[in-house]
C-alpha cells in the first residue's frame, strides 16, 4: 500500500512570500484601477476635451454655389493606432460666394451617418428613418433635435472646418 503524500507544513519563509505577494496583487490591482479611473473620471467632469482644430476641406474653388458635398477630415485628436477611422466627414453647403455651412453627419438620434438626398433636399437617417430638412431641423423620425453644424471659414482661398468632439455639443 503506498501511502498518500502531504504537503509539507508551511513555514515561516512560506507565511512572508504569501504575504509579499498578496501586497504586490494589491498594489498592482491598484494601479491599474488608476490608470482606468482617473482618465475616466476626467472625462466624466469635463476636464478633459479633444481639442478644437480647424481643418482643410478643399479649395474654395471647388465648391458650387447651392450644392452639399460630403468632405472628410482628421478628427480633432486622432490616436497613433486609430488608423482610418480617425477621419470623419460633413456634409459642406456653398451658400455663396464666401458662406458655407457644414452639418455633422451624425443623427442626432443614435449617431448613424445621415444621407444628402439632392433632390428631395433632405437628410436622411438609414437607421430608424430620421429625416432632416436642408437647414438641418427634423422634418420626422425619432432624432430629437437638429443635426449639429461645425464653424466654417475661408482663408486664402481654402474652406476650414472647425472640428469638434463627437457628439457635437
Ligand atoms: S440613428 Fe438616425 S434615426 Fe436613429
Amino acid at each position: 500500500m503506498i501511502a498518500p503524500v502531504r504537503p509539507a507544513p508551511a513555514g515561516p519563509e512560506d507565511g512572508a512570500r504569501r504575504s509579499f505577494l498578496a501586497r504586490l496583487s494589491i498594489a498592482a490591482g491598484a494601479v491599474a484601477a488608476a490608470l482606468v479611473a482617473v482618465p475616466s473620471g476626467l472625462f466624466l467632469l469635463g476636464l478633459r476635451r479633444a481639442p478644437r482644430v480647424w481643418r482643410t476641406v478643399g479649395r474654395l474653388d471647388a465648391f458650387e454655389v447651392g450644392k452639399t458635398v460630403e468632405v472628410s477630415f482628421l478628427d480633432p485628436s486622432p490616436l497613433p493606432w486609430t488608423g482610418v477611422t480617425a477621419r470623419t466627414a460633413a456634409w459642406l453647403r456653398r451658400v455663396d460666394d464666401q458662406e458655407f455651412i457644414a452639418f455633422s453627419v451624425h443623427c442626432t438620434h443614435l449617431g448613424c451617418p445621415v444621407r444628402w438626398l439632392q433632390e428631395a433636399e433632405l437628410f436622411m437617417c438609414p437607421c430608424h428613418g430620421g429625416v432632416f430638412y436642408e437647414d438641418g431641423r427634423v422634418a420626422s423620425g425619432p432624432p430629437p433635435r437638429p443635426l449639429s453644424r461645425y464653424p466654417v471659414r475661408v482663408r486664402a482661398g481654402v474652406v476650414e472646418i472647425l472640428t469638434s468632439p463627437i457628439p457635437i455639443a
